[in-house]
């Protein structure tokens, strides 16, 4: 059981550990409800650590035996850990331990998935293995001996001998204990090669349940091409030589780096174009990018505490990001990760969840793995590249691998190696790290005898616990169109960095039209009024494809909020803008499709909060859905030209550019099933042969009502696919209407197939019916009551899901009154659990705050 009364840690509160570690070695054997871990561990005394008792972590896990230097000891046990007296030079430490991996539904330190063993240590999961200084600053070098009957047995690092019924691992590299796995099954590999460019010749398994071995090709090929990658871009190489890929059922994560064995969850690395869309395969390329990147941001170097936490996760996000634009469509990448910050950061940051990217304490870290510190940590790198430009970017990075190469850094170190490659001080822009909430600017614009002038503006409101916000540096890229569309000054970067600043730009011979925070260039909001005249110019006519985007996009919220405010009709002249687009075929299909899209029910909700109106869930789907019907009959005549264009020939491949094909085709179907009833939509479902086209054509038949059939079939056809019938669960409630949704979320958590205990299952049920805006909202808190119910069944077995689910009530505070007291009451209702774990506790705590 976890402590009561939850302490909460702070940033200025470190201290080192009192001991180094030179090697540990640890022997498991495994047995689901008693599996027996001894350590052997040599510490010695740290000189640069303050005075301190010798305690080491250890949670749910019983000690069974403990010596130093051969002689027997009896440590003072509590919740957290033990507490013992020990020599003054330094001493070997020897303990052995009992702990239960089939009991353990957390799925944090040693676990059972699916028949086999498996670990999740990151962030405080070892110490439920075994008594240890379980923290990110001790690192050590690990040799493991695991005894099991299991056929597969894998840890960290090297092989370093086998036999009948054990496996013996080596990792020469130091690393702290959250770096930490262990492995046994009955495992099928598929298996690959790959030289680094020095000449190390590399093993790569990806294993996998039996059955699934089809389904590991893709994941294998981004594996090579990301190693690869780093090679080229960051001159990173692989230090090991295996690098085994696991894929488990139950995880609550997407995926974990641990050095040598990175852990999946098996929807974030299996695929085959039958069982996964091409969203799916985007994201696991991206996903083993990031994992396998971490070996260098993350494993070599990694953080000092978990506050620095940020160091290595938004520094991996933004790498495998630049992977993904540079492999597949830089400008589609940049659109897609602008609307995910927008979706996922944003409420965060403007709520009661707000954090620096950087924060200063935490009851429980698991609650910090959030979009502040993974998304807008990769903007503030973004920013300062884009500060610094690329040469010095690399140069910083250079001294960074080059300086802190086995270190535990921070943030400090991090900025650092940039003052010292380029002579800058950071210490302003340092304040991206430690303020929280998002800036938004307003600007004024001035036009006189040739010189046209930006007067900016920047204003961040209070957030817990900061009040007073100082002013950021903020790079604004900006370029000027004449008013015949010429590009008359290409982007340039202006450095703001105080609370109002003005920028000219002479010698123009007419008034220009700004294209302001060209490849969204911060994560600030702008505000400005800009005439709808002006925003249908830049989507004709900017050179920015962000910006052509970002026009588009905020003609759709004007448009929306004009009919869900004053009952308008939906807005012709930008529908017919939008219609010169799509049908400029020299345009890449993927770029039309993203352009098709209309913005989020949850961002209009926001918007209308912001505008001081109270956003009514159910006025907003209905206006949604009536300027989807406008679309679909504007543009009836070009839907076949664009099913045309979107038509592949080609044996399906996931790439950008077949995907976007399929993107642009799924586009035009939801459109075209607005007017025939489905009847395209069925014609596709049955012609399918891979899941992206077969999963957009059920959605279509979802909500033209027409899916009765297709369900049972796709049923039928995939109930033995674990990852597909997420889809099929998911999908339900995702395309329910705002009226059904929590009825259909109701019903499928009483399907047999509902396994409740596996988060990708939950999640798919659950989670989609939190991001079904107007069903999640309903004014009855059907959605809320439903929500909360299983988020009280979950947390006593899996705490770590259960919180992060709580979100989905973090923006209660926009809606009416009636709305509010719902939520509040679930929350409440929640809160009041016995026995409710420290991570639910916290995040509800910091919700209703
Ligand atoms: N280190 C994390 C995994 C993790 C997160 C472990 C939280 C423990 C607690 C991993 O590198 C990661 O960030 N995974 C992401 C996916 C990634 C592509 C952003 C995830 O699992 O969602
Ligand atoms: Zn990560």
């Amino acid at each position: 059981m976890k402590d009561a009364a939850p302490q909460t840690v702070y940033l200025r509160d470190y201290n080192p550990f009192g001991w180094r570690i030179e090697d540990v070695s640890l022997t498991f054997k495994l047995a689901p409800e008693a599996t027996r871990v001894t350590s052997r561990i040599r510490f010695a005394p740290n000189p640069d650590a303050p005075a301190q008792d010798f305690f080491l972590h250890g949670e749910d896990v019983t000690l069974l035996r403990a010596s130093i230097d051969g002689a027997e000891v009896t440590p003072e046990i509590t919740p957290q850990g033990l507490r013992c007296a020990v020599p003054d030079g330094a001493f070997t430490w020897e303990a052995e331990v009992e702990i239960a991996p089939a009991s353990n539904t957390a799925l944090e330190g040693l676990y059972m998935s699916g028949g086999m063993y498996c670990t999740q240590c990151e962030a405080e999961g070892f110490r439920k293995i075994t008594y240890y200084p379980d923290r990110p600053d001790v690192m050590a070098t690990f040799t493991v001996r695991i005894e099991s009957d299991m056929p597969v047995l894998l840890s960290n690092g090297n092989p370093a001998g086998s036999g009948d019924g054990w496996a013996e691992w080596h990792d020469p590299w130091p690393k702290p204990a959250y770096l930490f796995a262990l492995v046994a099954g009955d495992l099928r590999n598929h298996p690959d090669r790959f030289t680094t460019r020095s000449g190390r010749d590399v093993e790569l398994n990806i294993w996998v349940r039996p059955g699934d071995e089809g389904k590991c090709a893709w994941g294998m090929e981004a594996l090579k091409k990301s190693m690869t990658w780093d090679e080229d871009v960051y001159g990173r190489e692989y230090d090991l030589d295996v690098f085994n890929i696991v894929a488990v059922d139950d995880f609550n994560m997407g995926a974990m780096e641990n050095k040598g064995l990175n852990i999946f969850n098996s929807a974030a690395v299996l695929a085959s174009p039958e069982t996964a869309t091409d969203a799916n395969f985007e994201r696991i390329e991206s996903i083993i990018a990031h994992e396998y990147f971490h070996n260098w941001t993350g494993n070599r170097i990694t953080c000092r505490d978990w506050f620095q936490l940020c160091l290595k996760e938004g520094l991996t996000v933004f790498r495998d990001q630049q992977f993904t634009s540079d492999l597949r469509s830089a400008a589609v990448k940049r659109i897609e990760d602008v609307a995910q910050l927008r979706a996922r950061q944003f409420p965060e940051d403007q709520g009661p969840l707000s954090h620096p990217v950087r924060p200063e304490s935490f009851q429980e870290i698991n609650n910090f793995y959030t979009a502040t510190v993974y998304e807008k940590g990769a903007e503030v790198i973004g920013m300062l590249k884009r500060l610094v430009g690329d040469e010095a970017y690399a140069k910083a990075l250079d001294l960074y691998f080059d300086r802190h190469d086995g270190d535990a850094a921070t943030i400090e170190d991090w900025l650092q190696v940039f003052e010292d490659a380029t002579g800058r001080d950071l210490s302003q822009f340092k304040r991206w790290y430690s303020q929280a909430g998002t800036p938004r600017l307003s600007i004024h614009e001035d036009w006189q005898d040739g010189t046209y002038t930006l007067t900016f503006t920047q204003v961040t409101k209070p957030t817990p616990g900061q009040p007073d916000k100082a002013p950021q540096v903020i790079p604004i890229a900006v370029g000027l169109l004449s008013p015949n569309g010429d590009e008359v000054v290409p982007t340039r970067m202006l450095e703001m960095t105080e609370g109002r600043q003005s920028f000219a730009f002479e010698g123009l011979s007419a008034r220009p039209v700004p294209s302001i925070l060209r490849g969204f260039s911060a994560p600030v909001v702008l505000d400005r009024e800009v005439p709808a005249e002006e925003r249908a110019f830049l989507l004709a006519h900017d050179t920015d494809p962000f910006n052509r985007w970002e026009s588009s996009r905020s003609l759709a919220r004007e448009a929306l909020l004009a009919m869900i405010r004053d009952g308008a009709a939906p807005d012709l002249a930008w529908i017919d803008a939008l219609g010169r687009v799509l049908r400029d075929d020299t345009l890449d299909p993927a770029f039309r499709a993203l352009m098709l899209g209309l913005p989020s029910q949850s961002e209009l909700a926001q918007v209308l909060h912001e505008k001081g109106a109270t956003p009514d869930p159910d006025a907003i789907y209905v206006a949604t859905e009536a300027m989807a019907d406008a679309l679909a009959q504007r543009f009836e005549p070009m839907l076949d030209a664009l099913a045309e264009q979107a038509r592949v020939d080609a044996p399906y491949a996931p790439d950008a550019e077949q995907s976007g094909k399929r993107a642009l085709g799924g586009a035009a179907l939801a459109l075209r099933s607005r007017l025939d009833g489905g009847e395209a939509a069925q014609a596709q479902f049955e012609a399918a042969d891979n899941m992206t086209l077969q999963l957009s054509a059920l959605t279509c038949l979802i909500r033209a009502g027409a899916a009765d059939l297709a369900l049972g079939v796709f049923h039928d056809q995939w109930q033995d696919d674990r990852l597909v019938m997420d889809k099929w669960f998911g999908l339900q409630v995702a395309a329910a209407g705002p009226a059904e949704a929590a009825a259909v979320a109701e019903r499928l958590t009483r399907h047999p197939a509902f396994d409740w205990k596996n988060p990708n299952r939950f999640r798919a049920v659950l989670g989609a019916l939190a991001m079904n805006h107007a069903g999640f909202h309903r004014k009855d808190g059907a959605g809320y009551r439903l929500l909360a119910d299983w988020l009280i069944k979950l947390d006593p077995l899996n705490p770590q899901t259960t919180a992060r689910m709580c979100s989905a009530f973090q923006t209660w505070w926009r809606y009416d009154s009636d709305r509010q007291a719902l939520m509040k009451a679930e929350l409440e209702r929640i809160a009041a659990r016995d026995g409710l774990s420290r991570d639910t506790a916290e995040m509800i705590g910091r919700i209703l705050s």
